[in-house]
């Protein structure tokens, strides 16, 4: 959703949370699902929640995105802290699978990078490590420091996954994670920049959750700035970005939240 970024494309006396909670209303939700990057600063990004939870009377379920990790405007350096205070809070989905009912579970995750999706022909792993090639930097390499290496946590986070997807049993799933799991929502190689972005944008170790969970029904992610819904035999895959005002046609929230929300019935 990008707020703070975003805030500037606000009309006199538009906020996200009015326009969302006008929405959420209209639509009739019974809950909404979130899938990172919110802002870039961790306690905005609580305190959104919060106050979407109380204006719209609805719960709010959420796993952080990059940015909502990043340490750019305050002090707090290492990653993992910024981590444990989402993880305390209700509306955090991560290692803690939630039953909408007797047929439906919730699985989250951030989930994160493992240059799975890059090209490891172009580029070798230590150049992807470094996250800056020549005109491509990645910003995460000065805002997050999770004092282990991308590919170590990624690792961490997808067996946490495993044993929240084997509590949830015989259910129906919906899986949300923020960086993209499949290789319809990475771009398309080869290309001159995203043989080496594509390497952030995703975790293609995570495919394998597919075939090992056949009854994660649908599959949500957040992280790229592009809204698809991809269908196969199995189930829907779907990403449903705000993004960055920068990459809209039409610079107007109202317009562009209708656009990106995206209802699922149960
Ligand atoms: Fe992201």
């Amino acid at each position: 959703m990008h707020i703070d970024v975003n805030e500037k494309a606000l009309k006199e006396g538009e906020t996200v949370d009015a326009l969302l909670t006008e929405l959420i209303h209209t639509k009739k939700l019974d809950l909404l699902l979130i899938a990172g990057d919110i802002s870039n600063h961790y306690l905005r990004s609580q305190h959104f929640l919060e106050d979407l939870q109380q204006s719209a009377g609805i719960p709010v379920f959420f796993v952080p995105g990059n940015h909502d990790y990043w340490s750019k405007e305050h002090d707090v350096k290492d990653t993992n802290q910024v981590d444990a205070y989402f993880r305390s809070k209700k509306e955090s989905l991560v290692e803690k699978p939630t039953h909408l009912n007797d047929e439906w579970v919730l699985v989250g995750s951030p989930g994160w990078y493992d240059y799975g999706y890059g090209n490891h022909e172009k580029y070798t792993e230590q150049q992807f490590e470094k996250k800056k090639y020549k005109f491509a930097s990645w910003n995460d390499r000065h805002y997050v420091d999770w004092r282990k290496s991308d590919v170590t946590i990624s690792q961490q986070m997808l067996e946490q996954l495993r044993k929240d997807l084997t509590a949830a049993g015989d259910k129906k799933i919906i899986l949300m994670t923020h960086v993209a799991t499949h290789p319809e929502f990475v771009v398309s190689l080869p290309h001159r920049i995203y043989d080496y972005a594509n390497a952030f944008l995703g975790a293609k170790s995570y495919e394998s959750l597919y075939q090992d969970f056949p009854n994660i029904q649908y599959s949500l992610m957040g992280h790229v700035h592009f809204r698809k819904t991809y269908r196969d035999q199995e189930r829907t895959y779907l990403a449903a970005c705000l993004g960055n005002k920068r990459h809209w046609s039409h610079k107007d929230v109202r317009t562009q939240l209708i656009k990106t929300l995206t209802v699922i019935e149960i």
